[in-house]
C-alpha cells in the first residue's frame, strides 16, 4: 500500500487502527490550524511553524495518495487570514513557490495532479505563478487531487456562485424555479471535482473546533473530525487514526442505516 511515503514515517503507522481498504474516504478536507501555537510553544516566531508546516504538508500528500484517497483538500490561506501582520500574510504567500518548486517533480512522478480554490487573482504574482506552473505541469495527472483552498472563503464562494446564478436568470438563460442543488454546486469551487466535489471527512488539528468559512455547502454530509496536536505535528499515523475513526461513523444522510 505504501510505496512513496518512506520506512520513517510509515513507521508511524499503528497496528491499532487498522484500516478498512474498502471504505476509505474519497475526499478528506483538512484545516490545518495551530501552526503559530506550535512555533510559540518553542520559542519561535510564528513563521517558523508556518515553514514547518509545509513539510507536513509534503508527508500528508504522500501518505493520502498511498492510501488511495481520491482527493486531498488542505485549508492554507483565508479569505480573513488578510487581518494578520504584513509580515506573516508574505511569509506564508512565499511559501507555496517554495513549496511547488521542490515538490512539483515528486507530484508528477506520483501522478498527483494540483487543484487550487480560491480568489488566486488576489494573489502577488510571484504567488499567482507558482500556482499556474504547478496545476500546468500536473495537468496530466490523473491520480489524486491534491487541492488547496488558497485566499478561500466559503461564504464570498456562495455569494460568487448567487451573483453568478442571478446574471444568469436576468438575462432569461434559466428560471428561477430551475435553480436546484445541483445548479448551486456547479457554481461553486469544487465543481471541478465532479463526483468528489463533497468532503466525506473534514479533520481540523489544534484542538479548535469550528470550521472557521470553510467549505459551507459542501459539508452538508461530512463526518468531522477533530484532533488536538498542531498541524506541525501531525503524521501519517494521526491521518490514518481519523480514517480509522470515520470508517466507525455510521452515516444515514437522513436515512436509516442499513
Ligand atoms: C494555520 O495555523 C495556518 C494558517 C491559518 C495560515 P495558524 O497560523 O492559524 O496557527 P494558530 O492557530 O495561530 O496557532
Ligand atoms: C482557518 O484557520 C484557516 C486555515 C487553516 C487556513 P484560522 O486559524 O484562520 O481560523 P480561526 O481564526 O482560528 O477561526
Ligand atoms: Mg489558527
Amino acid at each position: 500500500m505504501f510505496s512513496w511515503l518512506n520506512k520513517k514515517d510509515q513507521e508511524d503507522l499503528q497496528d491499532d487502527f487498522k484500516l478498512d481498504p474498502n471504505n476509505i474516504p474519497a475526499h478528506v478536507a483538512i484545516i490545518m490550524d495551530g501552526n503559530g501555537r506550535w512555533a510559540q510553544r518553542r520559542h519561535l516566531p510564528r513563521v517558523a511553524g508556518h515553514k514547518q508546516g509545509m513539510d507536513t504538508v509534503k508527508i500528508i500528500t504522500q501518505a493520502a495518495s498511498d492510501l488511495g484517497i481520491k482527493v486531498l483538500t488542505l485549508y492554507a490561506f483565508s479569505t480573513e487570514n488578510w487581518k494578520r501582520p504584513a509580515d506573516e500574510v508574505n511569509y506564508l504567500m512565499k511559501l507555496p513557490v517554495d513549496f511547488f518548486d521542490t515538490f512539483v517533480p515528486d507530484l508528477i512522478k506520483h501522478n498527483v495532479r494540483v487543484n487550487v480554490m480560491g480568489y488566486t487573482d488576489q494573489l502577488p504574482a510571484k504567488t499567482q505563478k507558482a500556482v499556474a506552473d504547478a496545476i500546468e505541469d500536473t495537468k496530466d495527472c490523473d491520480g489524486m487531487v491534491l487541492n488547496f483552498a488558497l485566499n478561500y472563503g466559503s461564504r464570498a464562494e456562495i455569494t460568487t456562485a448567487v451573483q453568478e446564478i442571478a446574471q444568469a436568470v436576468k438575462t432569461g438563460e434559466m428560471e428561477p424555479s430551475e435553480v436546484t442543488d445541483e445548479t448551486i454546486s456547479q457554481h461553486l469551487m469544487t465543481a471541478s471535482l465532479g463526483q468528489y466535489r463533497d468532503p466525506d471527512v473534514v479533520i481540523r488539528t489544534s484542538g479548535e473546533e469550528r470550521i472557521s468559512n470553510f467549505l459551507l455547502w459542501q459539508i452538508a454530509y461530512s463526518e468531522f473530525v477533530f484532533m488536538a496536536p498542531h498541524w506541525p505535528d501531525f503524521t501519517p499515523g494521526l491521518l490514518q487514526q481519523a480514517i480509522y475513526e470515520y470508517q466507525h461513523r455510521k452515516r444515514r444522510f437522513g436515512g436509516l442505516s442499513k
